[in-house]
């Protein structure tokens, strides 16, 4: 399957893994890499630029394949870590929840493809002016943080294939081959997926979050931190129940931003703390019911993705 995201990235299959704050580090990169996709390291939890440099050297080591280091910006500097990724030649370079337009000019010349995270026509028109040379468009459906607009996948990814002459990503919702064709046939290039890789082995979650998403219906799933105009699909848990009685009640950022650290976020990603933190999931938990070797998502979803276009094609007879 040929489109000019594979194209632009070197890649075989259009499946790009999300850049998953303390999830996605060199295994999981590089296990979607091998199987023909593009992984990424993030680096939300490598904020030292050495200990960046060796997790990018122990993905090389890896993998032969193409792979991406993920910046969401807007907390720290990332100056340092950007020279770091530069210098170790990293060939996709991908950045969510601020603005991209200093980093991408920094990236200019280096031979770099740079992948920018939107949610809607508005943000990938920004990112596309400023020099990305693609954009993924998270809907309404994905796990993390979305956009305000309530947007969902099928509507906003014909919008922004529209808006832009770059290609897109659909991301949200995605979890299956039938989702990369649905994705595909919206016009979309490609799709980005964060809660499929976080049920993989070699995410690096603990494996009661990894459970809780296989058995999680799209229900399970509800929105954080909507009333700091930062949304976030989270997974019901007694913790994210509080975070939203405090939401209504008014509180502010000072009184939320201990119930949403960093801190919180590790107690169940890390922890297994599952009642007593907030964890990241889409609703795409609904199609999610096993924990596999990320490759074999990508195998599987390929394969699926085959036999849903001669399922379609034979509608065309
Ligand atoms: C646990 C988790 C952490 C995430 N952290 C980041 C991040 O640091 N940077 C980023 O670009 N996207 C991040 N995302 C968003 C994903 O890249 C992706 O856009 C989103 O998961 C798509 O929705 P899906 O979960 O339905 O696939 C995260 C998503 C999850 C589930």
């Amino acid at each position: 399957m040929r489109t000019r995201v594979t194209e632009l990235l070197g890649i075989r299959h259009p499946i790009i893994q999300g850049g998953l704050a303390r999830v996605a580090y060199a295994e999981l990169a590089a296990a979607v890499s091998n199987a023909g996709g593009c992984g990424q390291i993030n680096t939300a939890t490598l904020q030292e630029p050495e200990a960046l440099r060796a997790e990018i050297r122990r993905c090389r080591a890896l993998t032969p394949h193409p792979f991406g280091v993920n910046f969401p910006l807007g907390r720290a500097d990332i100056t340092a870590l950007l020279e770091v990724t530069l210098e170790e030649k990293v060939p996709v370079i991908a950045f969510t929840a601020g603005n991209p337009a200093p980093w991408l000019r920094r990236c200019e010349g280096h031979g770099v493809r740079t992948l920018v995270l939107i949610a809607g026509p508005e943000l990938a028109k920004k990112a596309e002016a400023a020099g990305a040379d693609i954009v993924a468009t998270v809907g309404f459906e994905g796990g993390g943080h979305i956009g305000r607009g309530d947007e969902t996948t099928m509507v906003m990814v014909p919008r922004v294939v529209d808006a832009v002459k770059i290609p897109v990503l659909a991301s949200g919702g995605i979890a299956d081959g039938r989702g990369l064709l649905a994705a595909l046939a919206l016009g979309a290039e490609g799709v980005e997926m964060g809660t499929r890789f976080v049920a993989t082995e070699e995410a690096r979650a603990h494996p009661a979050y990894k459970r809780a998403l296989a058995e999680a219906l799209p229900s399970d799933t509800t929105l954080i931190k909507r009333s700091l105009g930062q949304p976030g699909r989270a997974l019901d848990s007694a913790h994210v129940r509080h975070i939203l009685e405090c939401e209504a009640s008014g509180a502010g950022r000072e009184e939320l931003l201990p119930l949403i650290s960093g801190a919180a976020n590790a107690r169940g990603v890390e922890g297994g703390e599952m009642e007593d933190s907030y964890v990241w999931a889409g609703q795409c938990v609904g199609v999610i019911h096993e924990i596999l070797p990320a490759g074999e998502v990508v195998r599987r979803m390929m394969a699926e993705a085959e036999a849903g276009l001669t399922r379609l094609q034979a509608f065309n007879r």
